[in-house]
């Protein structure tokens, strides 16, 4: 896989769903110039959430998680481009919305950590495991012309 097609999990939460935030926050990964390779609403099982929450699955708060999760549907997608798991994360501002920093998706739309608006991968090799998780095999590549302007 070449440096241009690293690829990411995002997800707009429940919260961010529910306020009409998929829009705004699809734009913003467009725009920076990322691909859109997967685009999808789930209402996401109990066991599909626990095995994506999986290494928090001690933590206090892991239950109220599962259920803030599955308080509604979940736009999941998947971008691809240079950088897609680190500029993702960036772009989601920190864990905690009080922490974020001003323009990102969090400092922008979101006041507490248990309702943050969204998820982004945190390492290349989950981005991959929550990709398989979400989507299985049925991503598609696909070429996009405009790459050429965006790619040096
Ligand atoms: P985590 O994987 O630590 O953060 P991130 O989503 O930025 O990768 O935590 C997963 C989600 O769990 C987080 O987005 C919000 C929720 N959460 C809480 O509700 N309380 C907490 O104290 C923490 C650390 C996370």
């Amino acid at each position: 896989m070449s440096a241009n097609e690293e690829r990411s999990f995002i997800a707009v939460k429940p919260d961010g769903v529910e306020r009409g935030l998929v829009g705004e926050i699809l734009r913003r990964f467009e725009a920076r110039g990322f691909k859109i390779l997967a685009l999808q609403l789930i209402h996401p099982s109990k066991e599909l959430l626990s095995e994506h929450y999986e290494d928090l699955a001690n933590k206090p708060f892991f239950p109220k998680l599962l259920a803030y999760m599955q308080s509604g549907p979940v736009a999941a997608f998947v971008i691809q481009g240079k950088g897609a798991v680190k500029i993702g994360r960036a772009m989601l501002g920190a864990t905690n919305p009080q922490d974020s920093a001003p323009g990102t998706i969090r400092a922008d739309f979101a006041l507490d950590i248990g309702k943050n608006v969204c998820h982004g991968s945190d390492s290349v090799e989950s981005a991959e495991r929550e990709i398989a998780l979400w989507f299985g095999d049925s991503l598609k590549p696909y070429a996009r012309a405009v790459d050429t302007v965006i790619y040096e």
